[in-house]
């Protein structure tokens, strides 16, 4: 009842503002310390599952911390956030000068695997958020696990639809997306020019905490999160925006850049999450990074192991078709990634669904990871419907909205299906059976998945070819 009113209320301050006054972010209301959270969000806080970061911004309220418990009714453990919440700011070139509410992150430590948790963030005499839940992940090793995968996801009725329909499926506790989140960069576009928009991320930040107040949101940034939209006065700083509001397991993973690329392990996966828009040339810090963190898995302890970088390696639409991010960290990785038998590769910036056969220097190769493209969770920018006549390597492609679900059996099988907004989150509209060749005795390859069979389908005719 109460944030409902609050809402109301910070919509009219919005609208009183000028582009060119500072902009104070958060829920405000007349009551001067009356000031919850908003824009809750989770995301695991290490790579082994065991424990939740939870993040949320106030306007003013300084402190922060978390009550949680096993019974809703029982929320009795505190801790505290990890920093002091902090703003950043943000200088458009059209003038808009930003501040950012506060940004507070706590991490809850030592959660029990596959347990309901509730708990509520805020602060004493500012007020609280909603009591949200989450059930956490299975131990590293165990076999089972089924997550969530979106991306581009944006903010219109479509990508609510998107969310929506992850939400109604109780089986999935944890959602990975792949970059291109709220579209705050170029939301208010007139021109060919981007023109960042920061309170797009606070507008983004509500629409999806109903979603992801309550189970971990594990991102990787796209072209979406750079924010780098012209010459100083204008930000330089690239990924601001998306370094502060969240808050990814990249300390604990080893990494050194923030939020941009990290590791995590949940049950049988070993998840690898990489950065298209920086350096990643045999040298650079992301690929000894990803060379050392491919190297450390142990296939006995987390059978899977999937990676997912934002710009497709693969992909045969005709939007962003070979840009140098794609072909250039194909180039520079895919080496590494098929010597480390990884088993599937995600990505997203096409705004369509493709499947891939495994695939390895423009070959099928049954031994090569298996490509997933899941770029259409719904942003403004709609589906992307032009193609080149379909590669041998491609087996399914359809310009539709909808997100992918992976449920992992065990060490040797893993089932993806695609789901389509069209349709009710029940329906399947694509899937695949991942057999792991090397968990096998029997196959004739030591890596890869399953061999070349399985559905094909070219689901957009006619095709206009390039
Ligand atoms: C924010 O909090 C600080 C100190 O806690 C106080 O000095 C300041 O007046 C507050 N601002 C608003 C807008 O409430
Ligand atoms: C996007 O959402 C609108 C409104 O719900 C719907 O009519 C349209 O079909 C959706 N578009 C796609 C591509 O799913
Ligand atoms: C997901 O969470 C729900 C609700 O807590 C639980 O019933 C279900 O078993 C969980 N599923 C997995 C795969 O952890
Ligand atoms: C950026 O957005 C503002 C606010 O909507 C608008 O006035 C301005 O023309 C836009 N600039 C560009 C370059 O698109
Ligand atoms: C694969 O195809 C891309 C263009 O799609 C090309 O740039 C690259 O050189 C090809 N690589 C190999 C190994 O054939
Ligand atoms: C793994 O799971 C699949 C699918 O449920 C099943 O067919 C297969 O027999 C299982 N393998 C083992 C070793 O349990
Ligand atoms: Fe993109």
């Amino acid at each position: 009842m109460l944030r409902a009113a609050v809402i109301v209320g910070v919509v009219a301050v919005l609208a009183s503002v000028s582009s060119a006054a500072p902009v104070l972010e958060g829920r405000m209301t007349d009551s001067s310390s009356f000031d919850p959270p908003t824009q809750v969000h989770l995301a695991l806080g290490d790579t082994a599952g065991a424990s939740m970061v939870v993040s949320w911004i106030t306007t003013n309220a300084s402190a922060g911390h978390v009550y949680y418990g096993t019974s809703k009714d029982k929320l009795n453990t505190r801790v505290e956030q990890l920093a002091d919440a902090e703003r950043y700011t943000f200088q458009s070139t059209y003038g808009e000068h930003y501040v950012s509410g506060l940004i507070h992150h706590a991490k809850i430590p030592n959660l029990a695997p596959l347990t309901k948790y509730y708990y509520r963030c805020g602060a004493d005499g500012f007020g609280y958020s909603d009591v949200f839940s989450f059930t956490t992940p299975p131990v590293v090793g165990t076999s089972k696990f089924i997550f969530s995968v979106i991306g581009d996801l944006g903010q219109t009725a479509n990508s609510s639809s998107t969310i929506e329909h992850i939400k109604s499926d109780p089986t999935t506790n944890l959602t990975v997306i792949v970059g291109d989140l709220s579209y705050a960069d170029s939301a208010e576009r007139t021109t060919p020019t981007r023109n960042c928009t920061q309170r797009r991320w606070d507008s983004w930040g509500e629409l999806v905490e109903h979603v992801f107040a309550n189970q971990p949101l594990m991102t990787l940034p796209g072209n979406h999160e750079i924010e780098q939209e012209g010459p100083p006065p204008a930000t330089q700083e690239k990924f601001l925006a998306y370094q502060k509001r969240f808050r990814m397991p990249w300390k604990e993973s080893g990494a050194t850049n923030g939020n941009l690329y990290y590791s995590f392990e949940v049950g049988p996966v070993h998840f690898i999450m990489l950065n298209s828009y920086m350096d990643f040339d045999k040298g650079s810090q992301q690929y000894e990074w990803l060379l050392q963190d491919l190297k450390k898995v142990d296939r006995s302890v987390t059978p899977w192991l999937f990676a997912s970088m934002h710009a497709p390696w693969y992909n045969s639409n005709v939007f962003h078709h070979n840009e140098p991010e794609e072909t250039g960290m194909r180039a520079a990785m895919e080496d590494i990634m098929f010597k480390h038998n990884v088993d599937a590769i995600f990505s997203g910036h096409v705004h369509a669904y493709e499947r891939m056969f495994p695939v390895y220097k423009n070959k099928t190769n049954p031994e090569a990871p298996t490509y997933l493209n899941i770029g259409d969770a719904g942003n403004r920018e709609g589906p992307a419907y032009l193609y080149f006549p379909q590669p041998k390597w491609s087996a399914y492609r359809e310009p539709a909205f909808g997100h992918g679900r992976v449920e992992i059996f065990n060490a040797t099988h893993a089932h993806w299906t695609w789901h389509k907004n069209l349709n009710s989150e029940a329906t399947v509209s694509d899937d695949v059976w991942l057999v792991r060749n090397a968990a096998i005795p029997s196959s004739p390859y030591k890596h890869g998945l399953t061999p070349l069979f399985g559905r094909t389908f070219d689901g957009f005719a006619p095709y206009k070819s390039f």
